[in-house]
């Protein structure tokens, strides 16, 4: 009690001698104009308080009414990614030789195709023989299927083993290019690619005169084991 008493009258005492000086009106008897003065002004305070905070609430209602939450849009189905694009693949250098050619290689339509296909199990054609018409333009396709994974070419060269020999040797001196014959070959009348086994590939040519002609394969090696044929060309 004492407690109490004391920190009240410390209370109003330290009130009094705050507001004493300004309000000295306050302590006559009887509710003092100021006093009603404040208690209007703080009913009118809480009003006000209790105004913009209902307003305040109502706005924060309003503003917090879910809005109808922008549906989500399907999200765009993320592009599929592309596989990164293949890279072109430049040809190495040393490979850029490796193409069908020979003095009769012609760019003509071809009036007749005739096929060839590697030996599946033998450094060795499967048709060791061929029969074609003089001077006429035919599309060799060279089918280098053979069960030792091995390269071969077809090369038809401009007479017999002779010839063939130094055929042969020109094209094995050309690694660069695969062992194809090199451009502008002697006696080299027609070549295709070096071809990886599972490969095929043609070349275009004109059948020279008549007369019996090597075709051989210039990988290193082939054509001394017997990998050749020989073409007859008729009148
Ligand atoms: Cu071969």
């Amino acid at each position: 009690m004492s407690w109490r008493g004391s920190g009240r009258s410390n209370f109003r005492s330290r009130s009094s001698s705050n507001g004493g000086s300004t309000f000295s009106g306050g302590s006559a008897g009887g509710p003092p104009l100021i006093v009603m003065m404040g208690l209007a002004f703080g009913a009118g305070l809480i009003m006000l308080i209790v105004t913009i905070a209902s307003n305040a609430t109502a706005g924060g209602f309003v503003a917090a009414t879910p809005r109808p939450t922008a549906t989500p849009r399907p999200t765009a189905a993320p592009a599929p990614t592309q596989p990164p694009a293949a890279q072109p693949t430049t040809a190495p250098a040393t490979q850029v030789a490796n193409e069908p050619g020979g003095s009769n290689v012609v760019n003509e339509t071809p009036a007749q195709t005739v096929e060839v296909r590697a030996a599946p199990d033998a450094l060795a054609f499967a048709q060791t023989s061929l029969s074609l018409p003089a001077n006429t333009v035919v599309r060799l396709d060279f089918v280098n299927q053979n069960n030792l994974g091995v390269q071969h070419n077809w090369v038809l060269v401009n007479g017999g083993d002779d010839v063939a020999a130094a055929v042969n040797t020109a094209a094995q001196n050309n690694a660069d290019a695969l062992f194809v014959p090199p451009p502008d070959t002697p006696n080299a009348l027609a070549w295709t690619a070096m071809l990886n086994a599972g490969q095929s590939g043609s070349v275009t040519f004109r059948t020279p005169a008549p007369g019996t002609y090597l075709y051989i394969c210039t990988f290193p090696g082939h054509y001394l084991a017997g990998m050749k044929g020989t073409l007859t060309v008729t009148q």
